[in-house]
């Protein structure tokens, strides 16, 4: 851990970027998904989305990662606009997805190797050539993730909590400026929801990586984020620090679904 944390260090420059999404705006076949979002993320900082289904919270989220356009406003991360960059210099996000998305024939470190497939050139993704301090960093990342032990086994042998913390390995591997995890619990025990969660907001704190991860149950926001954003009919309906997030905000975020929030006092 520490190793990879001095690799880090001496490769990349201090990260003093954040994430800036400044009046976003997102039409889907004639429907406003997306209206006038405004967000700014610092470094090291885990904000948790939260909102009804439907409310917008995905469609952010691939915003966010470059996978969708946008029709209006801005998404600046580490101070470069995202319209503006090229594909490589989209390894400033890194994705982490309910369903994992990993290469399930493949072994956990192939799959973490994936996360360095922005960083090495084309021939050497192409054919999986990776050097020697690439396939080092994979194996520290998934010693971060506690999966070190499995870095041979292929994926499909893994549990739901073992593929997500390998799904965080790669994400760590790209050493990006932002996490953006889209439900990344919702699939998952409470046992390794709460193990999953807490390795996002350790990663966040040492490698000083800004994490904006949706979640669907207001008591793991409680646990682990430093702040929550409610998205409401694809709008901001609050942006508070966690300690002053109270049952009103709640239902602030909730008010106009039909959906009753979890709990929000009680673990799933
Ligand atoms: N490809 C699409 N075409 C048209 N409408 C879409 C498309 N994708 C999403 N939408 C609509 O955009 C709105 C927001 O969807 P989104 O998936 O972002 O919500 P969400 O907050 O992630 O919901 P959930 O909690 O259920 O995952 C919804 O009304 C949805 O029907
Ligand atoms: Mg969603």
């Amino acid at each position: 851990m520490d190793v990879y944390a001095k690799r880090a260090s001496c490769t990349q420059p201090p990260r003093t970027a954040s994430l800036r999404v400044s009046d976003v705006r997102k039409h889907l076949d004639g429907v406003d998904v997306l209206r006038n979002v405004s967000l700014t993320i610092e470094a090291g900082q885990f904000v948790a989305l939260l909102g009804a289904s439907g409310a917008g919270k995905t469609t952010l989220l691939r915003c966010v990662a470059g996978l969708d356009s946008i029709n209006g406003g801005e998404i600046a991360v580490a101070g470069a606009v995202l319209s503006a960059l090229r594909h490589r210099a989209r390894r400033q996000v890194a994705v982490i997805f309910q369903r994992f998305n990993l290469v399930q024939r493949l072994s956990a470190l192939d799959n973490v190797l994936a996360g360095r497939l922005g960083h090495v050139s084309a021939w050497r993704g192409i054919t999986r050539r990776f050097e020697r301090a690439d396939r080092l960093l994979a194996l520290e990342c998934l010693e971060r993730v506690g999966l070190l032990d499995y870095a041979m086994r292929r994926v499909d042998t893994l549990s739901g909590g073992q593929q997500q913390r390998v799904a965080i390995a790669r994400a760590l591997a790209q050493q990006p400026d932002l996490i953006v995890a889209d439900e990344p619990v919702a699939s998952l025990d409470p046992h390794s929801s709460a193990e999953v969660l807490s390795l996002l907001r350790g990663c966040c704190r040492e490698q000083n990586v800004a994490v904006l991860c949706s979640l669907h149950q207001v008591s793991w926001a409680r646990e682990f984020a430093d702040r929550i954003v409610g998205l409401a009919e694809g709008a901001i309906a609050l942006d508070v620090p966690v300690s002053a997030f109270d049952d009103t905000h709640a239902q602030r975020v909730y008010a106009r679904a039909r959906e009753v929030p979890p709990d929000s006092t009680k673990q799933a």
